[in-house]
């Protein structure tokens, strides 16, 4: 009796300390590819697990454009300098306003021949409560509709790439979300005031991304999307500071200690991106939702055909497409 409860423990100990290494370890993306010849967008590119994302690009000789609102001179001279890449551009964008999201394309679609890769990465976690430009929930349009609407305007410049690749970056916190489909109306978006509303947009790029790549399958573009895991940068800090109450308090704690157990960089954080962006193994790989560099299972809202056609069809409103921008 007393060895079998011995022997349990053993094991249990055992599995404990294998899910410990497995959460503690971070997966390298190894891929040799050369990039050399290749252009990529990375929005949100001037720091963090952006910043690392077009390292990993540029290091491997691509082009890279930095689409995001700090577009200053030290972080492209930084950027050159680590990669002895010296093509790497500047754009500026605020994803903030669709305006500007329709500027930026409109230059790029003037400058560029085409676009092989594109990483829809900035995200804010929480922003302060303000409407933006648009008159939409900040978090909303940063995180989801700005995505959304940019990948749509490019989608001419990626049909002129062999086999162009867009990549959205959601979150684990896609789990937790609240979307549904009483609340993913123009007017709830709207008023989206509570935490959660990461959790949403990080589940409707999953949605989103799923949709794109069956309507971009005829063009040769693979669509997946990909959740960071947790890696220390300034989203967090940044949100703290627009949290209030009990609630949103003991999540800042937990959120504080997680980042200091787990210890990830924002280059762990980068890595699936790179592996999406640049993996001969993923080359016909579409529709997928990656974590760990590997694939992983989507929220059960993914599965609801007539949920995820009614937030694709909200956004094509909200954004306000053309009918001739529509797929
Ligand atoms: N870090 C994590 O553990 C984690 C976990 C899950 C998901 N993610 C996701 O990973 C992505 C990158 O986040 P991060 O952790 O690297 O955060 P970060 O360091 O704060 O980087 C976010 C980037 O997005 C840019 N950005 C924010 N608002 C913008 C706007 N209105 N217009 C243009 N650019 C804007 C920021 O520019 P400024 O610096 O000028 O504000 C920054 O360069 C986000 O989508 C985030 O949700 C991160």
């Amino acid at each position: 009796m007393i060895q079998l409860l011995i022997i349990g423990i053993v094991f249990l100990l055992g599995v404990f300390m294998v899910v410990v290494c497995v959460i503690l370890s971070s997966p390298k993306c190894t891929s040799k590819v050369c990039l050399v010849g290749k252009t990529a967008l990375v929005t949100g590119g001037s720091s963090g697990i952006g910043y690392q994302t077009v390292l990993g690009l540029a290091a491997r000789g691509c082009r890279v454009i930095v689409a995001d609102q700090n577009v200053d001179e030290k972080i492209q001279r930084s950027l050159i300098k680590e990669s002895n890449n010296p093509n790497i551009i500047m754009q500026y964008v605020d994803l903030a306003s669709f305006e500007s999201v329709r500027e930026l394309a409109r230059r790029l679609t003037a400058s560029e021949d085409k676009l092989d890769i594109l990483i829809n990465n900035a995200g804010i976690g929480k922003g302060p409560d303000k409407l933006s430009k648009d008159d939409l929930d900040d978090t909303w349009q940063i995180n989801y509709f700005s995505a959304f609407l940019l990948t749509h305007l490019l989608i001419g410049l990626l049909k002129k790439s062999s086999a162009g690749r867009v990549i959205f970056t959601s979150s684990l916190l896609s789990h937790v979300h609240q979307l549904s489909s009483e609340n993913i109306t123009a007017t709830e978006i709207k008023s989206s005031e509570y935490f959660l509303s990461y959790s949403d947009t990080k589940v409707a790029l999953i949605i989103a991304s799923d949709i794109f790549a069956t309507k971009l399958n005829k063009f040769n573009i693979t669509s997946n999307v990909y959740h960071p895991g947790i890696a220390n940068t300034a989203i967090f800090e940044r949100s703290m500071r627009n949290m209030e109450g009990i609630g949103e308090k003991a999540l800042v704690f937990v959120l504080r200690l997680l980042l200091f157990f787990l210890n990830k960089t924002p280059e762990d954080g980068a890595q699936t991106a790179l592996h999406l962006a640049v993996s001969r193994e993923v080359e016909n790989i579409t529709g997928r939702y990656f974590g760990r560099l590997s694939e992983t299972w989507k929220p059960r809202i993914c599965k609801d055909k007539i949920l995820c056609e009614k937030i694709w069809t909200t956004s094509e409103t909200i954004v306000k497409l053309e009918s001739n921008e529509r797929l």
